[in-house]
């Protein structure tokens, strides 16, 4: 069986990436990550990128006049790599419909909450302000809408009494790690099923 190809997509450290990427060379995952895009110059992801022998490339979103030329751009990247599936992780851009649809059922994220519950960027800060006992990761596909798509695996952790934003995330983001290849595992594995907003694992 040839290997599924993966495009990641980063805008920040690339952690998530780190753990796909691991997962892959270890051979937990049948996959191989052919390139990361990001839309930040600096983002360690792309450095992360680099020193695995992976292709980076920065897609500077200012060098196009609307969102879809900028995507556009990344498409022909992730085609010309001929990948089969496209990873957002910590890519903190929402994507317009043109992307979605010319990936159906093809574009993952994760988010650090229990989807539907604190979507966003600070879902660490709003889970410990709303006073939730347990927060966790949600995997799950991408639509026009924010942290919104059909989920395909979440993983809960307690939150503690004086938790902090950062120790909160630190433990979430151990979660993250497993959760993303393992997702990616059941793509792979043709075991996810979109049935309107669900997802079946078969
Ligand atoms: C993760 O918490 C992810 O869930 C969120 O952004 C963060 C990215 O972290 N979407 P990293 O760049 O993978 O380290």
């Amino acid at each position: 069986m040839s290997k599924l190809k993966i495009a990641v997509l980063v805008s920040g450290s690339g952690s998530n990436l780190q753990s796909i990427i691991d997962a892959c060379a270890c051979g937990s995952l049948e996959a191989v990550v052919r390139i990361v895009i990001s839309d930040q110059k600096e983002a360690f992801g792309l450095e992360r990128a680099r020193k695995n022998g992976i292709r980076a490339e920065f897609v500077d979103v200012k060098s196009f006049s609307g969102r879809e030329d900028h995507e556009k751009a990344c498409a022909a990247l992730i085609d010309s790599e001929g990948c089969g599936l496209v990873c957002f992780a910590g890519y903190m851009r929402l994507v317009t419909g043109w992307f979605v649809r010319k990936y159906p059922g093809k574009i993952m994220n994760i988010h650090p909450a229990l989807l539907p519950a604190f979507p966003g960027a600070h879902a660490h800060r709003d889970a410990l302000r709303y006073g939730a006992k347990v927060s966790g990761c949600t995997v799950h596909f991408i639509d026009e809408q924010m942290d919104s798509g059909p989920i395909i695996l979440q993983s809960a952790v307690k939150v503690l009494e004086g938790d902090t934003e950062e120790t909160l995330g630190k433990r979430v983001l151990e979660q993250e790690h497993l959760a993303y290849p393992q997702a990616i595992k059941l793509f792979l594995e043709g075991r996810l099923e979109i049935l309107g907003r669900k997802v079946r694992v078969k």
